[in-house]
């Protein structure tokens, strides 16, 4: 696009990848290989016969819930810490070449630790490639401890349990906890109990609402004391609780291609990027699953503009908004102005 050299160097803030969906085919070949992890029966699920078969299926989702058993499915093969920090690392590289100067991401634990790897390696895992980047490529970086709804809340008691246990967050490890996977379904309040023990410890706090169910399920999110929302697209669809949420200041962490790809929207114009701007509820512009949406941000700065024309001073609206709203001291809020 015309913009792509300005976009390239707006000093960008990510606050919206799933590090599990960092997770390339080729690396979810080469880690099931390398850790000795067996492969779904290609008989029963053809998408796993090899790389070019399952880029393909990933081009071809059909819902959120249709992209997540692919998701939790790739998680497999992550065994040891020395994968969680490949991942990680891969990441923050592709993240600094495509002008991030700040990067929160998020993780699932519980699924992890479903499957028998314990809490610790998961966290030290990930938190060495973070810090990594913040040695070696100057990126600040914030580990978000994301529950599953698709799981039982006593999975998550579990989790934070062992969270609060190794005092993570006091030594800004997992700096924010917040939750995703399937959104329609499971009770809107399931972690009321958990969110609040998070608050009055001061721990940030966002959740995934919003990107496939209704308004209600944002204004759910809100009454639990999230400061943030990720995805949100659906806002739209209630004009008060969007008066509400730009007068409070709440940002929506938008990931426009993948709402495309995850037939959220039906293409990119349907993300309603210049009804928030003009309404003036701050939002960032995110990756999501970058290795499942093959898309990572400055694929999805690039994308809104070719979708919305938007000029330079609604970019750098945008970027101001990704800095304030980020996770971060003040002065390294200053530093990224
Ligand atoms: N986990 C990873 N990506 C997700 C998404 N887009 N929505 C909900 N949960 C997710
Ligand atoms: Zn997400």
């Amino acid at each position: 696009s015309p913009l792509h050299d300005f976009l390239q160097g707006l000093p960008k803030c990510e606050h919206h990848a799933h590090l599990e969906g960092c997770l390339s085919p080729e690396l979810f070949f080469q880690l099931a290989e390398r850790n000795g992890v067996p492969l779904p029966d290609p008989e029963a699920n053809p998408a796993y016969a090899s790389v070019a078969t399952l880029k393909e299926r990933y081009k071809n989702f059909t819902s959120l819930d249709d992209f997540l058993v692919f998701f939790f499915q790739g998680m497999t093969v992550l065994q040891h810490e020395q994968d969680f920090t490949d991942l990680a690392w891969t990441y923050f590289q592709r993240a600094h070449r495509d002008g991030v100067h700040h990067a929160e991401v998020f993780f699932d634990p519980e699924v992890h630790r479903e499957r028998g790897i314990p809490y610790e390696t998961i966290v030290d895992g990930f938190s060495k490639g973070c810090r990594r980047a913040e040695r070696e490529l100057g990126l600040t970086t914030r580990l978000i401890m994301c529950f599953v709804r698709h799981l039982p809340v006593s999975s998550a008691e579990k989790v934070y349990d062992e969270f609060i246990s190794a005092r993570h967050f006091e030594a800004g490890v997992v700096h924010g906890l917040g939750c995703s996977s399937t959104e329609i379904g499971p009770p809107k309040d399931m972690y009321r109990e958990l969110y609040a023990a998070a608050a009055e410890r001061g721990i940030p706090l966002t959740a995934h609402v919003g990107e496939v169910g209704d308004p209600t399920y944002i204004s759910a999110a809100l009454e639990l004391g999230v400061q943030r929302i990720d995805h949100g697209i659906r806002l739209v669809d209630d004009p008060e609780l969007m008066r509400r949420v730009a007068r409070e200041g709440i940002l929506l962490t938008l990931c426009p291609l993948s709402n495309v790809l995850l037939r959220c929207v039906p293409s990119l114009e349907h993300v309603p990027v210049r009804r928030f701007l003009e309404a003036g509820v701050k939002f960032s512009i995110n990756s999501d699953d970058p290795a499942y949406v093959g898309a990572y941000i400055l694929d999805n700065y690039c994308a809104v503009q070719e979708a919305h024309r938007l000029s330079v001073a609604e970019w750098c609206v945008i970027a101001e908004n990704s800095v304030r709203g980020s996770w971060i001291g003040d002065s390294r809020k200053a530093e990224l102005l």
